[in-house]
C-alpha cells in the first residue's frame, strides 16, 4: 500500500521532489538531477508517490520541513492541491491548476509553469513560423489541454477545442474563449497549428489518426506526448511534408522555473539534457 513517504533528511540541503500517484515513470527527477550536478548545488530532487488521501499530510510536512523549499505536483493532484495551499500566482489561478509549489515568507504558493513550458517549446521549435500561427486546434480538455488553450490566448492565437467527452471542451471554450468542434466530426482546413494534448499516442496507446490532408501546407503539428518522442502523429504529419514539433521540450522547460525558485539559479535546457532525459 502506497503512503505518505518519509521526508526526514539527515542533513542541511535543501529539497525539493515531484509528488504524483503513480508517480514510478517520471522523468522529473532526472531533470533536476542533471541541474544539481551541473551546477555543483547539493540539493536533493526525489520522486515520491503521494496518494490523494495523503496529500494534506504531505503537504503539512513540507510546510513544517525548513529543508524543503517546495515540490512539484503531477495526477492526480493539480487541482486537488489549491485548497491545501496559501496562494496561487495569477498563472495557476488561471490556469486553474497548479504543477510547482514554492515557499515565500513563511507561505506556500501554487504555481503553474506548464503554459509556459508548452509556449516556450512551441517557439523555440518552431523559430520564426511561430509568428505565423493565429488558429489553433487543441485536441483533448485535461490539465494539458488548460495551459495550452492559457497561453495561446495570451499570444492572441484563435483557439478551437474538441475533446472525446463534448461537454468538458464547451466547458473548457466557455472559460477562455475558444469555440469547439464535434471530435467524431473533426474537419482541420485552415488550422495553421493542430495540438495533441490527449494521451492518445503515448506508449501502449492507441494512436492519434487525424485527417491531416485538409490542412494547409504551412500548418504546424505539435503532440505534447513525449514518448515516444515521435508519435504516430507526428510521423503521419511529416509523411504528408508538415513541420512538426515534439513534446519533451515542454517537459524541460516548465522544470526550470521550480528549479530557479528552490534552488536559486536559473538553469538551462540544453542538448545533453534532452540526450539525458530519453536515455
Ligand atoms: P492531462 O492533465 O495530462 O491533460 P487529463 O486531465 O486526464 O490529463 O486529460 C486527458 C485528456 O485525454 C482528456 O481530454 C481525455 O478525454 P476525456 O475528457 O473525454 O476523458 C483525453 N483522452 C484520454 N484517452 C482518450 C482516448 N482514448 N480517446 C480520446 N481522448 C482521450
Amino acid at each position: 500500500m502506497p503512503k505518505s513517504p518519509d521526508l526526514a533528511t539527515n542533513a542541511a540541503i535543501p529539497c525539493a521532489g515531484v509528488i504524483g500517484f503513480p508517480i514510478a515513470h517520471s522523468k522529473s527527477p532526472r531533470i533536476h538531477g542533471y541541474w544539481l550536478s551541473e551546477h555543483g548545488i547539493k540539493g536533493q530532487y526525489t520522486a515520491l508517490e503521494v496518494t490523494p488521501e495523503h496529500l494534506p499530510a504531505f503537504v503539512q510536512r513540507v510546510r513544517a520541513d525548513e529543508n524543503w523549499c517546495g515540490f512539484n505536483a503531477t495526477i492526480p493532484h493539480k487541482q486537488n492541491i489549491i485548497p491545501l495551499l496559501d496562494g496561487l500566482t495569477p498563472e495557476a489561478k488561471a490556469i486553474g491548476a497548479v504543477n510547482t509549489v514554492f515557499k515565500k515568507d513563511g507561505r506556500m504558493w501554487g504555481h503553474n509553469t506548464d503554459a509556459y513550458g508548452f509556449i516556450t517549446n512551441l517557439k523555440q521549435q518552431s523559430g520564426p513560423r511561430f509568428n505565423g500561427i493565429k488558429t489553433a486546434l487543441v485536441i483533448g480538455a485535461g490539465g494539458a489541454a488548460r495551459a495550452a488553450v492559457y497561453a495561446l490566448k495570451q499570444h492572441g492565437i484563435s483557439v478551437c477545442l474538441t475533446n472525446r467527452s463534448t461537454d468538458k471542451a464547451e466547458a473548457l471554450a466557455q472559460e477562455f474563449g475558444a469555440t469547439t468542434m464535434a471530435f467524431d466530426a473533426l474537419d482541420l482546413k485552415g488550422f495553421d497549428l493542430v495540438i495533441n494534448t490527449t494521451s492518445l499516442g503515448m506508449q501502449g496507446q492507441p494512436a492519434l489518426h487525424l485527417a491531416l490532408s485538409a490542412l494547409p501546407v504551412h500548418a504546424l503539428v505539435y503532440d505534447i506526448v513525449y514518448t515516444p518522442l515521435q508519435t504516430p502523429l507526428l510521423v503521419e504529419a511529416q509523411k504528408r511534408g508538415l513541420f512538426t514539433v515534439t513534446g519533451l521540450g515542454m517537459l524541460l522547460h516548465q522544470a526550470v522555473e521550480g528549479f530557479s525558485l528552490w534552488f536559486r539559479v536559473t538553469p538551462a535546457v540544453t542538448p545533453a539534457l534532452e540526450q539525458t532525459v530519453l536515455k
